[in-house]
Protein backbone atom coordinates (compact mmCIF):
# COMPACT_ATOMS: atom_id res chain seq x y z
CA UNK A 1 0.00 0.00 0.00
CA UNK A 2 1.15 3.62 -0.89
CA UNK A 3 1.23 6.15 1.62
CA UNK A 4 -1.09 9.02 0.91
CA UNK A 5 -0.16 12.60 1.74
CA UNK A 6 -1.60 16.49 1.80
CA UNK A 7 -0.35 18.23 -1.39
CA UNK A 8 -2.07 21.17 -1.53
CA UNK A 9 -4.95 23.02 0.68
CA UNK A 10 -7.94 25.52 -0.37
CA UNK A 11 -10.89 27.16 0.95
CA UNK A 12 -13.49 29.82 -0.14
CA UNK A 13 -15.90 31.49 2.44
CA UNK A 14 -18.73 33.80 0.73
CA UNK A 15 -18.56 37.31 1.34
CA UNK A 16 -21.71 38.23 3.69
CA UNK A 17 -20.94 38.27 7.34
CA UNK A 18 -24.23 37.54 9.52
CA UNK A 19 -23.12 38.68 13.13
CA UNK A 20 -24.55 38.16 16.16
CA UNK A 21 -25.78 41.46 16.32
CA UNK A 22 -27.55 40.61 12.64
CA UNK A 23 -29.67 37.55 14.79
CA UNK A 24 -30.31 39.84 17.50
CA UNK A 25 -33.15 41.84 15.37
CA UNK A 26 -34.11 38.29 13.64
CA UNK A 27 -35.13 35.90 16.55
CA UNK A 28 -34.92 36.46 20.51
CA UNK A 29 -31.67 36.01 21.10
CA UNK A 30 -28.49 37.97 21.89
CA UNK A 31 -24.89 38.65 21.54
CA UNK A 32 -23.61 37.36 25.09
CA UNK A 33 -25.85 33.96 24.67
CA UNK A 34 -24.55 33.01 21.50
CA UNK A 35 -20.58 33.60 22.56
CA UNK A 36 -20.85 32.31 25.70
CA UNK A 37 -23.03 29.04 25.05
CA UNK A 38 -20.99 28.40 21.63
CA UNK A 39 -18.12 30.44 20.90
CA UNK A 40 -19.54 32.03 18.06
CA UNK A 41 -19.31 35.77 16.71
CA UNK A 42 -20.30 35.95 13.39
CA UNK A 43 -20.91 33.49 10.27
CA UNK A 44 -20.78 33.66 6.69
CA UNK A 45 -23.98 33.18 4.26
CA UNK A 46 -23.87 32.45 0.84
CA UNK A 47 -25.24 34.84 -2.39
CA UNK A 48 -28.74 34.29 -3.43
CA UNK A 49 -26.84 32.99 -6.61
CA UNK A 50 -24.58 30.91 -4.88
CA UNK A 51 -25.18 27.31 -4.35
CA UNK A 52 -23.11 24.18 -3.17
CA UNK A 53 -21.12 23.89 -5.97
CA UNK A 54 -20.07 27.28 -6.41
CA UNK A 55 -18.28 26.99 -2.86
CA UNK A 56 -16.88 23.98 -3.69
CA UNK A 57 -15.59 25.17 -7.24
CA UNK A 58 -13.85 27.69 -5.74
CA UNK A 59 -12.21 25.83 -2.91
CA UNK A 60 -10.91 23.28 -5.35
CA UNK A 61 -9.25 26.38 -7.44
CA UNK A 62 -7.75 27.19 -4.34
CA UNK A 63 -6.75 23.12 -3.98
CA UNK A 64 -5.35 22.46 -7.02
CA UNK A 65 -3.18 25.98 -7.35
CA UNK A 66 -1.72 25.40 -3.79
CA UNK A 67 -0.86 21.67 -4.77
CA UNK A 68 0.59 22.49 -8.69
CA UNK A 69 -1.74 20.27 -10.10
CA UNK A 70 -3.93 20.73 -13.77
CA UNK A 71 -7.48 20.52 -13.54
CA UNK A 72 -7.29 17.86 -15.97
CA UNK A 73 -4.55 15.97 -14.59
CA UNK A 74 -7.56 14.86 -11.14
CA UNK A 75 -8.23 11.43 -11.12
CA UNK A 76 -10.60 11.37 -8.45
CA UNK A 77 -12.93 14.11 -7.55
CA UNK A 78 -15.15 13.46 -3.47
CA UNK A 79 -17.18 16.40 -2.15
CA UNK A 80 -18.71 15.70 1.37
CA UNK A 81 -21.88 17.59 1.44
CA UNK A 82 -25.38 17.63 2.88
CA UNK A 83 -26.38 20.60 1.16
CA UNK A 84 -25.84 19.78 -2.59
CA UNK A 85 -27.17 22.12 -5.37
CA UNK A 86 -29.82 18.89 -5.76
CA UNK A 87 -29.90 15.31 -5.71
CA UNK A 88 -28.62 15.11 -9.00
CA UNK A 89 -26.68 15.96 -10.62
CA UNK A 90 -23.76 14.80 -7.89
CA UNK A 91 -21.60 18.41 -6.78
CA UNK A 92 -18.61 16.73 -7.51
CA UNK A 93 -19.71 16.59 -11.56
CA UNK A 94 -20.74 20.36 -11.11
CA UNK A 95 -16.99 20.70 -9.65
CA UNK A 96 -15.42 18.32 -12.32
CA UNK A 97 -17.10 19.73 -15.24
CA UNK A 98 -16.78 23.39 -13.88
CA UNK A 99 -13.10 23.01 -13.63
CA UNK A 100 -12.47 20.90 -16.59
CA UNK A 101 -10.89 18.00 -14.86
CA UNK A 102 -12.60 15.91 -17.50
CA UNK A 103 -10.49 12.95 -16.69
CA UNK A 104 -11.86 12.32 -12.82
CA UNK A 105 -14.08 9.62 -11.56
CA UNK A 106 -16.77 12.05 -9.05
CA UNK A 107 -18.82 11.33 -6.36
CA UNK A 108 -20.53 12.63 -3.26
CA UNK A 109 -20.00 11.48 0.32
CA UNK A 110 -23.01 12.09 2.99
CA UNK A 111 -21.47 11.93 6.17
CA UNK A 112 -23.00 15.48 7.52
CA UNK A 113 -19.99 17.35 9.85
CA UNK A 114 -17.95 14.17 9.95
CA UNK A 115 -17.72 14.13 5.95
CA UNK A 116 -14.57 16.01 5.19
CA UNK A 117 -12.70 13.07 7.18
CA UNK A 118 -15.01 10.15 5.59
CA UNK A 119 -13.92 11.88 2.24
CA UNK A 120 -10.43 12.23 2.87
CA UNK A 121 -10.49 8.69 4.39
CA UNK A 122 -11.65 7.26 1.06
CA UNK A 123 -9.18 9.10 -1.07
CA UNK A 124 -6.86 7.59 0.67
CA UNK A 125 -7.89 3.80 0.29
CA UNK A 126 -8.41 4.82 -3.62
CA UNK A 127 -4.75 6.16 -4.06
CA UNK A 128 -3.14 3.68 -1.20
CA UNK A 129 -4.39 0.72 -3.22
CA UNK A 130 -3.01 2.02 -6.81
CA UNK A 131 -5.87 2.78 -8.26
CA UNK A 132 -5.74 6.81 -8.84
CA UNK A 133 -2.81 8.93 -8.69
CA UNK A 134 -3.97 12.08 -7.00
CA UNK A 135 -7.50 12.92 -5.22
CA UNK A 136 -9.31 16.52 -5.23
CA UNK A 137 -11.61 16.27 -1.54
CA UNK A 138 -13.86 18.92 -0.55
CA UNK A 139 -15.98 20.24 1.88
CA UNK A 140 -18.41 22.51 1.13
CA UNK A 141 -22.08 23.61 2.58
CA UNK A 142 -24.09 26.17 2.41
CA UNK A 143 -26.64 25.23 5.45
CA UNK A 144 -28.96 28.40 5.48
CA UNK A 145 -30.29 26.88 2.93
CA UNK A 146 -31.62 24.27 5.32
CA UNK A 147 -31.33 26.85 8.28
CA UNK A 148 -34.36 27.54 9.98
CA UNK A 149 -33.97 31.36 10.58
CA UNK A 150 -37.79 31.40 12.63
CA UNK A 151 -35.65 28.96 15.48
CA UNK A 152 -33.38 30.39 17.46
CA UNK A 153 -32.15 27.07 19.13
CA UNK A 154 -30.72 26.50 15.48
CA UNK A 155 -30.00 29.06 13.47
CA UNK A 156 -27.31 30.55 15.40
CA UNK A 157 -25.14 27.82 14.98
CA UNK A 158 -24.73 27.52 11.30
CA UNK A 159 -22.83 28.59 8.10
CA UNK A 160 -21.82 28.50 4.70
CA UNK A 161 -18.18 28.01 3.22
CA UNK A 162 -15.92 25.22 1.54
CA UNK A 163 -12.50 23.82 1.96
CA UNK A 164 -10.36 21.42 0.07
CA UNK A 165 -7.33 19.53 -0.08
CA UNK A 166 -5.56 17.27 -2.73
CA UNK A 167 -4.15 14.35 -1.36
CA UNK A 168 -1.17 12.13 -3.39
CA UNK A 169 1.40 9.22 -2.64
CA UNK A 170 4.29 10.38 -0.50
CA UNK A 171 7.65 9.00 0.48
CA UNK A 172 7.45 9.32 3.91
CA UNK A 173 4.56 10.72 7.09
CA UNK A 174 1.49 11.70 5.30
CA UNK A 175 -2.45 9.85 6.56
CA UNK A 176 -0.95 7.56 9.10
CA UNK A 177 -4.03 6.74 11.10
CA UNK A 178 -7.47 6.25 10.30
CA UNK A 179 -10.68 5.85 12.47
CA UNK A 180 -14.69 6.18 10.54
CA UNK A 181 -17.58 4.97 12.97
CA UNK A 182 -20.87 5.52 13.03
CA UNK A 183 -24.61 4.77 15.10
CA UNK A 184 -27.44 5.30 12.66
CA UNK A 185 -30.08 4.37 16.19
CA UNK A 186 -28.84 7.71 17.32
CA UNK A 187 -29.90 9.78 13.88
CA UNK A 188 -33.36 11.26 15.47
CA UNK A 189 -31.14 13.55 17.94
CA UNK A 190 -30.35 15.63 13.96
CA UNK A 191 -32.68 15.40 10.81
CA UNK A 192 -33.72 17.43 8.09
CA UNK A 193 -37.34 15.34 8.20
CA UNK A 194 -38.69 16.65 4.59
CA UNK A 195 -37.64 16.70 1.16
CA UNK A 196 -36.59 12.99 0.55
CA UNK A 197 -38.19 10.28 -0.29
CA UNK A 198 -39.67 9.54 3.18
CA UNK A 199 -41.42 12.40 3.37
CA UNK A 200 -41.59 14.86 -0.74
CA UNK A 201 -41.77 17.72 -0.69
CA UNK A 202 -44.99 18.92 -0.70
CA UNK A 203 -47.03 22.32 0.79
CA UNK A 204 -48.09 20.31 4.06
CA UNK A 205 -44.09 19.48 4.61
CA UNK A 206 -43.24 23.71 3.83
CA UNK A 207 -46.36 24.91 5.84
CA UNK A 208 -44.77 22.45 9.19
CA UNK A 209 -41.30 23.80 8.45
CA UNK A 210 -39.59 20.26 7.97
CA UNK A 211 -37.34 21.50 5.43
CA UNK A 212 -35.16 22.54 7.92
CA UNK A 213 -32.83 21.14 10.44
CA UNK A 214 -34.29 19.92 13.64
CA UNK A 215 -31.65 19.26 16.47
CA UNK A 216 -31.71 17.87 19.93
CA UNK A 217 -29.04 20.32 21.06
CA UNK A 218 -28.53 18.85 24.62
CA UNK A 219 -28.41 15.47 23.85
CA UNK A 220 -26.19 15.66 20.59
CA UNK A 221 -23.78 17.79 22.99
CA UNK A 222 -23.04 14.80 25.55
CA UNK A 223 -22.95 12.65 22.47
CA UNK A 224 -20.38 14.91 20.35
CA UNK A 225 -18.09 15.31 23.28
CA UNK A 226 -17.71 11.31 24.02
CA UNK A 227 -17.57 10.16 20.58
CA UNK A 228 -15.00 12.86 19.44
CA UNK A 229 -12.43 11.79 22.87
CA UNK A 230 -13.17 8.11 22.01
CA UNK A 231 -11.97 8.48 18.29
CA UNK A 232 -8.89 10.98 19.11
CA UNK A 233 -7.45 8.02 21.71
CA UNK A 234 -8.34 5.23 19.42
CA UNK A 235 -6.32 6.69 16.07
CA UNK A 236 -3.60 7.89 18.04
CA UNK A 237 -3.21 5.25 19.62
CA UNK A 238 -3.47 2.28 16.44
CA UNK A 239 -0.01 3.71 15.89
CA UNK A 240 1.39 3.79 18.93
CA UNK A 241 0.33 7.18 19.90
CA UNK A 242 -0.97 9.68 22.78
CA UNK A 243 -2.37 13.16 22.50
CA UNK A 244 0.94 14.75 23.81
CA UNK A 245 2.06 13.57 20.87
CA UNK A 246 -0.46 15.76 19.15
CA UNK A 247 1.53 18.75 17.50
CA UNK A 248 -2.25 20.47 15.98
CA UNK A 249 -5.69 19.21 17.31
CA UNK A 250 -8.40 19.89 14.81
CA UNK A 251 -11.62 19.40 15.56
CA UNK A 252 -15.32 19.94 14.31
CA UNK A 253 -16.58 23.06 15.42
CA UNK A 254 -19.71 22.83 16.56
CA UNK A 255 -19.81 24.71 19.39
CA UNK A 256 -16.57 26.09 21.53
CA UNK A 257 -17.91 24.06 24.41
CA UNK A 258 -17.90 21.08 23.15
CA UNK A 259 -14.46 21.66 21.61
CA UNK A 260 -12.98 22.22 25.07
CA UNK A 261 -15.20 19.63 26.70
CA UNK A 262 -13.10 17.14 24.48
CA UNK A 263 -9.77 18.66 25.03
CA UNK A 264 -9.93 18.44 28.98
CA UNK A 265 -11.34 14.68 28.72
CA UNK A 266 -8.53 13.48 26.40
CA UNK A 267 -5.76 15.68 28.54
CA UNK A 268 -5.23 18.14 25.37
CA UNK A 269 -3.66 21.18 26.20
CA UNK A 270 -6.40 24.58 24.76
CA UNK A 271 -3.10 25.97 22.88
CA UNK A 272 -2.94 23.08 20.54
CA UNK A 273 -6.22 23.36 19.49
CA UNK A 274 -7.26 25.25 15.98
CA UNK A 275 -10.35 27.04 15.53
CA UNK A 276 -12.02 28.92 13.41
CA UNK A 277 -15.71 28.45 15.29
CA UNK A 278 -16.16 32.19 16.17
CA UNK A 279 -15.35 33.45 12.68
CA UNK A 280 -17.74 31.15 10.78
CA UNK A 281 -19.69 29.16 13.14
CA UNK A 282 -20.69 25.73 12.46
CA UNK A 283 -20.38 25.01 8.72
CA UNK A 284 -20.74 21.05 8.82
CA UNK A 285 -18.28 19.40 6.37
CA UNK A 286 -16.75 22.56 5.65
CA UNK A 287 -15.29 23.28 9.15
CA UNK A 288 -12.21 20.50 9.56
CA UNK A 289 -11.75 21.51 5.72
CA UNK A 290 -11.41 25.06 6.58
CA UNK A 291 -9.78 24.83 9.76
CA UNK A 292 -7.25 22.36 8.17
CA UNK A 293 -6.68 24.80 5.58
CA UNK A 294 -6.27 27.84 7.44
CA UNK A 295 -3.92 26.13 10.03
CA UNK A 296 -1.74 25.00 7.12
CA UNK A 297 -1.85 28.40 5.87
CA UNK A 298 -1.11 30.23 9.10
CA UNK A 299 1.97 28.02 10.05
CA UNK A 300 0.19 26.45 12.78
CA UNK A 301 1.35 22.94 11.46
CA UNK A 302 5.46 22.51 10.82
CA UNK A 303 6.92 19.85 8.92
CA UNK A 304 7.06 16.49 11.15
CA UNK A 305 4.05 17.68 13.34
CA UNK A 306 1.68 15.31 14.36
CA UNK A 307 -2.26 16.88 12.93
CA UNK A 308 -5.41 15.54 14.49
CA UNK A 309 -8.42 16.08 12.75
CA UNK A 310 -11.50 14.86 14.93
CA UNK A 311 -15.39 15.20 13.71
CA UNK A 312 -19.00 14.14 15.04
CA UNK A 313 -22.32 14.69 12.61
CA UNK A 314 -25.77 13.38 12.01
CA UNK A 315 -25.91 9.95 11.23
CA UNK A 316 -24.90 10.03 13.84
CA UNK A 317 -20.81 9.33 12.28
CA UNK A 318 -17.49 10.13 13.66
CA UNK A 319 -14.08 10.07 12.33
CA UNK A 320 -10.55 11.12 13.44
CA UNK A 321 -7.72 10.70 11.49
CA UNK A 322 -3.77 11.83 11.69
CA UNK A 323 -1.22 12.90 9.57
CA UNK A 324 2.25 13.51 10.00
CA UNK A 325 2.80 16.77 8.21
N1 LIG B 1 -30.64 32.65 22.37
C1 LIG B 1 -31.11 32.75 23.62
N2 LIG B 1 -31.56 31.70 24.30
C2 LIG B 1 -31.55 30.50 23.70
C3 LIG B 1 -31.07 30.32 22.38
C4 LIG B 1 -30.61 31.46 21.72
N3 LIG B 1 -30.14 31.41 20.47
N4 LIG B 1 -31.17 29.03 22.05
C5 LIG B 1 -31.69 28.38 23.12
N5 LIG B 1 -31.92 29.27 24.10
C6 LIG B 1 -32.46 29.02 25.43
C7 LIG B 1 -33.30 27.77 25.50
O1 LIG B 1 -34.61 28.03 25.07
C8 LIG B 1 -33.22 27.42 26.96
O2 LIG B 1 -34.14 28.22 27.65
P1 LIG B 1 -35.03 27.59 28.87
O3 LIG B 1 -34.01 27.17 29.88
O4 LIG B 1 -35.87 28.73 29.26
O5 LIG B 1 -35.74 26.44 28.25
C9 LIG B 1 -31.82 27.89 27.36
O6 LIG B 1 -31.41 28.81 26.34
C10 LIG B 1 -30.79 26.78 27.46
O7 LIG B 1 -30.95 25.92 26.36
P2 LIG B 1 -30.06 24.66 26.19
O8 LIG B 1 -30.50 23.91 24.98
O9 LIG B 1 -29.94 23.90 27.47
O10 LIG B 1 -28.63 25.35 25.91
P3 LIG B 1 -27.26 24.66 25.79
O11 LIG B 1 -26.33 25.24 26.76
O12 LIG B 1 -27.36 23.17 25.70
O13 LIG B 1 -26.77 25.14 24.34
C11 LIG B 1 -26.65 24.39 22.08
C12 LIG B 1 -27.56 24.84 23.21
C13 LIG B 1 -25.73 25.56 21.73
C14 LIG B 1 -27.50 24.04 20.88
C15 LIG B 1 -25.80 23.18 22.53
O14 LIG B 1 -26.65 22.22 23.11
C16 LIG B 1 -25.04 22.54 21.42
O15 LIG B 1 -24.12 23.11 20.88
N6 LIG B 1 -25.37 21.27 21.10
C17 LIG B 1 -24.68 20.55 20.08
C18 LIG B 1 -25.07 21.06 18.75
C19 LIG B 1 -24.33 20.33 17.69
O16 LIG B 1 -23.25 19.89 17.89
N7 LIG B 1 -24.94 20.14 16.57
C20 LIG B 1 -24.28 19.42 15.56
C21 LIG B 1 -24.74 19.89 14.30
S1 LIG B 1 -23.73 19.13 13.17
C22 LIG B 1 -24.45 18.67 11.72
O17 LIG B 1 -24.28 17.53 11.34
C23 LIG B 1 -25.24 19.67 10.89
Amino acid sequence: MKKVGIAGVGEYLPKNVLTNADLEKMVDTSDEWITTRTGIKERRIAAKNEACSDLAINAAKDALKDAGLKPQDVELIIVATVTPDSAFPSVSCLVQHAIGASEAACFDVSAACAGFIYALVTAQQFIAGGTYKNALVIGSEVLSSVTDWKDRNTCVLFGDGAGAAVLKPVTSGGIISTYLHGNGSLGHLLTIPAGGSRMPAGQNTIDKRLHYIQMAGNELFKVAVNVMAEAAVKVLADVGLSVKDVDCFIPHQANLRIISAVAKKIGLEEHKIYLNITRYGNMSSASTATAFCEAAREGKIKKGDIVLLDAFGAGLVWGACVIKW
